[in-house]
């Protein structure tokens, strides 16, 4: 028995359709495994959003079920039989018309108000109390972030005595309210972290600013949330929130200049390879061809700063992960460094590493440097 709404389709047709639906249900299923879902916040922004989303689908779910339920009815109890007369027409019946108009301005205005009501009780920062300061006295951890094509940068020199900068890996301690400062000087980006935060757009000549905190510690996947060009797919970052000591283990660590390889050793080959090559005239490492974070010379870098690579766990805006167990000497083969090396525009056309081709020496110096650069 056919269902009423497939009744007269051909059957080739409804194999289309019920395949159709069918894949796309596949296709959505695969959508869940890698991806984070809103519906799992970790902080009281998501949490407050998601609280907004269920009203709303609440809402939409009511009103779908009274619509479709009360048209299903008619068509089944009002339908033509034999010998019937026509129904009473009811056009122009001001009583009806009044009330289809009321009735969905009624809960539209209930979808606006929540709305409204939670933008404003995300706004401040009075209403997302964080944990006491930060061991530098701040009351927020304070990030400019910068949105590259297609790479997200993070600078922590806005907030007092911290003074460094960083790409792909935005670390937070759990529980202390952030405000990212967004900026962009190519095209629009959005900056969204799922179960941490709402979008909001990177646009040119408008710095936008975000608040929010993460309550539970974890690795959280952020991503560029507005088509930017050719690799908007690939403008990842890592959201690392982790526990007070254990962040500013990592902060002072990410202060000091990059560790010198012992003389001799292929890390130290590849250090002077950095600095002599190609490499040094788009990327900066402390203590390299920076003499520090604020270097002057910075300004002229189109690319990441590198100076803790190695402790990164993503590569060019998460197109590939920095999997660097698998980079041992002489072992390269699943070494995501050296494939990067190797053929970044085969990897991520059109980004901005754009390389003259090294030899395979080359490689083995450059991938034992910047993995060492912890
Ligand atoms: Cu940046 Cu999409």
């Amino acid at each position: 028995m056919k269902m009423p709404l497939f009744r007269g389709m051909k059957p080739k047709r409804l194999g289309i359709v019920i395949s159709a639906m069918l894949l796309s249900s596949v296709l959505l299923a695969a959508c869940g495994e890698n991806s984070p879902s809103i519906l799992e916040p970790v902080g009281p922004v998501a949490d407050k959003e998601l609280g907004l989303f269920w009203f709303i689908l609440a809402v939409a779910t009511f009103v779908f079920v009274v619509v479709e339920g009360w048209l299903i009815y008619s068509i089944v109890r009002y339908r033509a039989r034999p010998g019937m007369s026509a129904p009473p027409q009811i056009h122009g019946n001001n009583t009806v018309e009044a009330a289809w108009t009321i009735a969905p301005a009624v809960f539209l205005f209930a979808v606006l108000v929540y709305t409204i009501y939670t933008m404003f009780t995300l706004a401040p920062t009075a209403n997302l109390p964080g944990t006491p300061p930060l061991p530098g006295g701040a009351a927020t951890l304070e990030v400019r972030v910068y949105a590259h094509q297609w790479w997200w940068e993070f600078d922590y020199t806005k907030t007092p005595n911290y003074g460094f900068v960083t790409a792909d890996s935005l670390h937070i301690p759990v529980g202390t309210v952030v405000k990212a400062d967004l900026y962009s000087d190519n095209v629009i980006h959005s900056f969204w972290i799922p179960r941490i935060t709402g979008k909001t757009d990177v646009i040119p000549g408008h710095d936008n600013t975000m608040l929010f905190r993460a309550d539970t510690p974890g690795t959280y996947l952020g991503e560029c949330a507005e088509f930017c060009g050719a690799q908007h797919a690939h403008m990842n970052f890592d959201v690392i929130v982790e526990p007070m000591d254990t962040f500013q283990t990592w902060v002072s660590t990410q202060q000091q200049a990059a560790a010198t390889p012992p003389a001799g050793s292929l890390a130290a080959q590849g250090e002077q390879l950095f600095k002599s090559s190609q490499c040094a005239g788009c990327h900066g490492i402390v203590g390299v061809n920076l003499n520090s974070y604020s270097d002057p010379k910075a300004a002229a870098l189109i690319g990441p700063n590198l100076t803790h690579f190695g402790s990164r766990d993503q590569i060019a805006g998460g197109v590939l992960d920095n999997n660097a167990d698998q980079c041992q000497p002489g072992n390269l083969g699943n070494c995501n460094l050296a494939k990067w090396l190797a053929d970044p525009q085969g990897i991520k056309p059109g980004s901005d590493m754009v390389i003259s081709p090294l030899t395979q020496a080359q490689i083995n110096e450059l991938v034992a440097y910047l993995e060492s650069l912890k």
